[in-house]
């Protein structure tokens, strides 16, 4: 039963003590929220895994690739485990590394050595390592503008990895026009662009999206504007660009909680992000009328991977001595990640 098992996982917690770490992701479920040490957006699980010298086991509730940054910031005596293996991102999926390397090889190319690559954390360890390598730094939705202002510091030009629509959101907003962004195609290997000069390119984002952000439209925001005027619409900057440009508030998930937990009583708001934040911001403030911007909610299929039986079954294996799951990212992929890494952590 769920209380049985809860009671259990209470229970091995307790055995461990600080020995055990569990940090879980803001669009975890519930049941496994409860039973995290910190909580947090990408940014903060990074920070935390960072600080963290005293946890022999790290059990991370959260995607694969937030589980390889953990290994990959924590020391070697730390292990990094992921209750279910089938937590994955679809967004990190969009980009790989042999793609990536073909990419550069053209873009180098086409516009020589003024390119910077910035990548968003949802990403492979493996992208994390290219764009470290090549002088460039992890952003997530928390810092992305801070450190796109960076890489405009550095080069010229910036490829942004996977994310187009948090590349094109954060780019519009530091005043980098639309028809100076060029979108790569990583399956046909060229750029896509309209205009006339490729030299006037100036941020070239990788075809990627999130497959959760991208069901909040237009329709969903013109359908609120009608029925419900006085509702304020926030999104996260995944969303696409008409959906952000016609939002009232656009922002990461740590954004998001803080604008709903400083709104006044009575506000209403629609909330374009992950389907278990929105129902845990719905449950913690009933003094305000929140309700989802696509009103058949939208989940992470794979952040949901990870539930009560999953966590219960990682760490009944601790218990018994036996480690199931581990993430360990090859020596040379971290240092290499570890720099892009550290360019963002340095800046934040
Ligand atoms: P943040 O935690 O950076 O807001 O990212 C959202 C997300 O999609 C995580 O996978
Ligand atoms: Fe990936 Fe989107 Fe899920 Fe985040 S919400 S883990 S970006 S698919």
């Amino acid at each position: 039963t769920t209380e049985e098992m809860e009671r259990r996982v209470k229970e091995i917690k307790e055995k461990f003590g600080t020995k055990l770490y569990i940090p879980g992701h803001h669009y975890q479920k519930d049941e496994v929220v409860q039973f995290s040490d910190v909580t947090g957006d990408s940014l903060q699980l990074a920070q935390a895994a960072a600080l963290n010298k005293e946890a022999e086991y790290i059990v991370f509730c959260g995607v694969h690739f937030m589980a390889e940054t953990a290994d990959m910031l924590t020391s070697e005596n730390q292990k990094v485990i992921l209750p279910d293996m089938r937590a994955g991102c679809s967004m990190a999926d969009m980009a790989d590394i042999d793609q990536t390397d073909r990419a550069w090889e053209k873009l180098q190319m086409i516009f020589g050595d003024t390119i910077l690559p910035l990548t968003y954390v949802n990403s492979t360890a493996a992208i994390k390592a290219f764009v470290g390598k090549n002088g460039g730094a992890t952003v997530t939705s928390s810092n992305a503008k801070k450190m796109l202002e960076w890489a405009f510091t550095q080069k010229q030009r910036i490829l942004f990895l996977p994310d187009q629509h948090l590349g094109r959101n954060t780019a519009y907003d530091l005043g980098v026009p639309l028809d100076k962004m060029a979108i790569w195609n990583p399956i046909t290997n060229e750029l896509e662009y309209e205009g006339n000069h490729v030299e006037e390119i100036v941020v070239i984002l990788w075809k990627g999206h999130c497959s959760v952000h991208e069901n909040f439209t237009v329709k969903n925001i013109e359908h609120i504007r009608k029925t419900e005027p006085d509702m304020n619409i926030i999104v996260h900057p995944e969303c696409s660009r008409e959906v952000v440009g016609l939002s009232d508030y656009a922002g990461s998930t740590k954004y998001i909680i803080d604008m709903i937990e400083a709104a006044e009583p009575g506000t209403k708001w629609a909330i374009g992000t992950e389907m278990n934040l929105v129902n845990r911001l719905i449950q913690n403030h009933s003094d305000k009328k929140i309700v989802s911007l696509n009103p058949f909610m939208c989940p992470c299929l794979t952040m949901n991977r990870i539930d009560l039986p999953h966590l219960l079954w990682a760490l009944e294996g601790l218990e018994k001595g036996e480690i199931s799951n581990q993430i360990v990212v090859p020596e040379q992929i971290t240092k290499d990640a570890v720099l892009a890494l550290d360019r963002m952590l340095a800046n934040v």
